[in-house]
């Protein structure tokens, strides 16, 4: 099985991952990372030089490749994938998500996304260089664009408003175990 965690940036969709991963003994991959590895470049070299749009091939080309080799009778192993926060803005790879993996949106809400991304945004190049209220409107409005593809992809929504991710880990596991996913 894929579990795919989507959500906005900030929601801990890799911290949830990486820990889910440990107590299932899924693998784990975080979207992001495994671009970076694959293309020598980080993901903010990769918007500055070549833009969005080509970062959304390379997501969907990865994914593509990650949905192969994790396919039933490919892998035994399970594997919990760690999108990004636009990953589901493709077209494509809201299909792949929804035809290949069982996916949860780990939700938050705008008022927390702000604060969190106050402090941690600087190395997101969609939300680099901005005043507080510039930021405020950029995650405003990018919310408003995706907040309802993130709602059309997941199989089940989690809340991580909280910051109780080691809560929300075990809520996972719960679905987990009980083939409630
Ligand atoms: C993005 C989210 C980032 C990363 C890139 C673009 C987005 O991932 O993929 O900066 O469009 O929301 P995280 O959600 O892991 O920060």
């Amino acid at each position: 099985m894929i579990l795919t965690l989507c959500g906005f940036m900030g929601t801990g969709k890799s911290t949830v991952g990486r820990r889910l991963a440990l107590e299932t003994g899924f693998d784990f991959i975080d979207l992001d990372d495994y671009i970076e590895r694959k293309t020598g470049r980080t993901v903010r070299e990769i918007f500055s030089s070549e833009g969005e749009c080509r970062f959304r091939e390379l997501e969907r080309d990865a994914l593509r490749e990650i949905i192969r080799k994790y396919a039933p009778g490919n892998h035994s192993a399970g594997l919990v994938l760690a999108l990004g926060g636009g990953t589901v803005t493709l077209p494509e790879c809201a299909r792949l998500i929804k035809g290949h993996t069982r996916c949860i949106y780990l939700e938050c809400s705008k008022a927390t996304l702000v604060s969190r991304l106050a402090k941690a945004g600087g190395k997101r190049p969609l939300l680099a260089g901005k005043t507080d209220r510039e930021l405020e409107e950029r995650i405003e409005n990018l919310m408003n664009e995706r907040e309802h593809i993130y709602r059309d992809c997941a199989d089940r929504t989690v809340r991580t408003d909280t910051g109780n991710f080691k809560e929300v880990v075990e809520q996972l596991c719960g679905l987990i175990r009980s083939c409630d996913i």
